[in-house]
């Protein structure tokens, strides 16, 4: 089966849950996963590769509830070349019903056959071709990767998709798994595969690029104009090492150059790529560059004199798309001390954020303890209020009920702090180098870890000096696999500073719970 029968069209395929949830430290808890799929079906992507399912109950789980609770997008499940895999995943797409998928994969490069997998090459076209047959028996709608495909010898990869569609396969994704490729070098065997594989109109040539090299936007782009009509990406180029193709940039990228993709389009509605990046970024602590293209904060920063006079005078003198197109808040202000629920309500709900009546009773409370601390209220607060609350407490274990801390030039800084979990009340004192540094220290003693601070963040969320601060960083806990990341946020920032630690030893038993078992794919 060829899912796109619509050739105009490039399938965005978004891969944030499972490649990008193999970013070190992005774990995420079911209602999160839960959360940011609903928001990519908003945002109009067409495929969501929702996990693993073999890898880990949990992974299995949240495949399977993202099915469940789908309404448009087809929901995805990957698993190797191997019947238990596949059975995984049959099982936790078929809530989806015929929107569901499976996407099954085996590496092809020399280096992948000798030394992981130890096959010859017709073993390799073997399983392949059993492992998608039998996926096909179970779901009739079946991608498959050569793994490595970039690095694998053209004559041979022919051979493997020929295979492949044969079997039932009707998307054939072209990984460059280790961000090798060159755009011309790839769009060269996008063309070869076009032109030597006597079936491959019976599928959708997919693309998966990672970015080692910062080509994996280029790479892509490269393909389709090549032949490819399915772009695998994800959310703020999330995933394994550099990561994947950016989801935001290839989109635009497409949007705003036209003129090189004739009439092909994606169903992406770019007004809601903002506020979807920032759910990603909330959600898995990795807070992105200001510079990042389409989405940093800085993406529609003009500095210059020069610039600002000619954006004022006409945007297009420096800008090649709006903020607005990509759906960036204005930053006037908005709301204040008086302000009601319903226009609370309503400015969010303008802004793309859903909530329910507890999320609004919660959130109107942090509204007005601001509006008591800050007098003018910005899109930019609005949001991260809103992250902060209706997020923050999906993966809280441990919550700080009390702070106190005290620095000063020539005093050794000190922090008392109180921290709850399962209703037992814990409290301590530290002192350190400066006040960050004792509060760290204290909720090291309390919560038992030990954790390094790797980097450290602080931006205000809007404007003046009652700025709402957020604070990221990434730690790295004694044991741990690798760092993690969290997040708070206050008007006092030796404050935002410990919610955005303990955001982080919280993060730390959950990641640690969801690797208890856990497979590599
Ligand atoms: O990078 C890769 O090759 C993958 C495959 C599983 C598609 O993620
Ligand atoms: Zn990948």
């Amino acid at each position: 089966m060829n899912p796109n029968p619509d050739t105009e069209r490039v399938i965005i395929f978004d891969t944030t849950l499972r490649d990008g949830e193999q970013s070190p430290g992005a774990s995420m808890n079911l209602d999160e996963k839960l959360e940011i799929a609903r928001a990519l079906e908003q945002l109009g992507v067409d495929v969501i590769e929702a996990g693993f399912p073999i890898a880990s109950p949990g992974d299995f789980a949240a495949v399977e509830a993202v099915a469940k609770a789908s309404k448009r997008a087809r929901i995805c499940g990957l698993a190797r070349s191997l019947p238990k895999d596949i059975d995984a995943a049959a099982k936790a797409v078929a809530p989806a019903g015929d929107r569901g998928r499976i996407h099954v994969f085996l590496a092809t490069s020399a280096i992948h056959r000798q030394f992981k997998l130890n096959k010859a090459k017709d073993e390799i076209v073997k399983q392949a071709r059993e492992a998608v047959a039998y996926a096909h028996s179970l779901c009739a709608d079946v991608e498959f990767s050569p793994e490595d495909a970039s690095r694998t010898e053209p004559e041979f990869l022919a051979e493997v998709v020929q295979a492949v569609i044969e079997a039932g396969a009707g998307t054939v994704n072209i990984p460059d798994t280790v961000g090798y490729a060159y755009p011309d070098d790839f769009a060269k065997l996008i063309e070869y595969l076009n032109a030597h594989v006597p079936n491959i109109n019976d599928a959708v040539i997919s693309v998966h690029c990672h970015n080692d090299l910062g080509l994996a936007v280029a790479n892509s782009l490269a393909a389709v104009r090549a032949g490819a009509r399915q772009i695998e990406c994800t959310i703020n180029g999330l995933g394994e090492r550099a990561g994947n193709c950016a989801l935001e940039e290839v989109v635009m990228a497409m949007r705003v150059r036209k003129d090189q993709f004739g009439h092909l389009q994606t169903g992406v509605i770019s007004e809601h790529l903002y506020r979807t990046s920032r759910l990603v970024q909330s959600v898995t602590g990795l807070p992105l560059q200001r510079n990042k293209a389409i989405v940093g904060d800085n993406a529609f920063a003009h500095e210059s004199g020069i610039h600002q006079h000619g954006v004022i005078k006409n945007p297009e003198t420096y800008e090649i798309m709006t903020p607005q197109s990509v759906g960036v808040p204005t930053n006037n202000m908005v709301l204040g001390k008086h302000s009601g629920k319903a226009a609370l309500v309503g400015h969010l709900t303008t802004l793309g954020f859903e909530m329910s009546e507890e999320h609004t009773e919660r959130i109107m409370h942090a509204f007005k303890e601001l509006a008591d601390r800050k007098k003018e209220i910005y899109d930019g607060d609005l949001i991260a209020l809103y992250e902060a609350v209706v997020r923050g407490r999906t993966i809280s274990q441990w919550t700080m009920s009390y702070l106190h801390s005290a620095a000063g030039t020539s005093a050794v800084a000190t922090a008392t702090v109180r921290l709850e979990k399962d209703g037992e009340v814990h409290t301590d004192a530290a002192t350190g180098h400066g006040p960050v540094d004792a509060v760290i220290n204290c909720i090291d003693r309390i919560c038992g870890v030990e954790g390094k601070v790797e980097d450290y963040r602080l931006r205000a969320v809007s404007h003046g000096r009652d700025a709402l601060g957020e604070v990221s960083l990434r730690v790295q806990f004694t044991g741990a696999r690798s760092a993690i990341g969290g997040k708070g946020l206050s008007t006092d920032i030796i404050e935002a500073s410990a919610i955005a630690y303990l955001d982080a030893v919280n993060r730390l038993s959950f990641e640690q719970d969801r690797l208890q078992g856990a497979g590599e794919p």
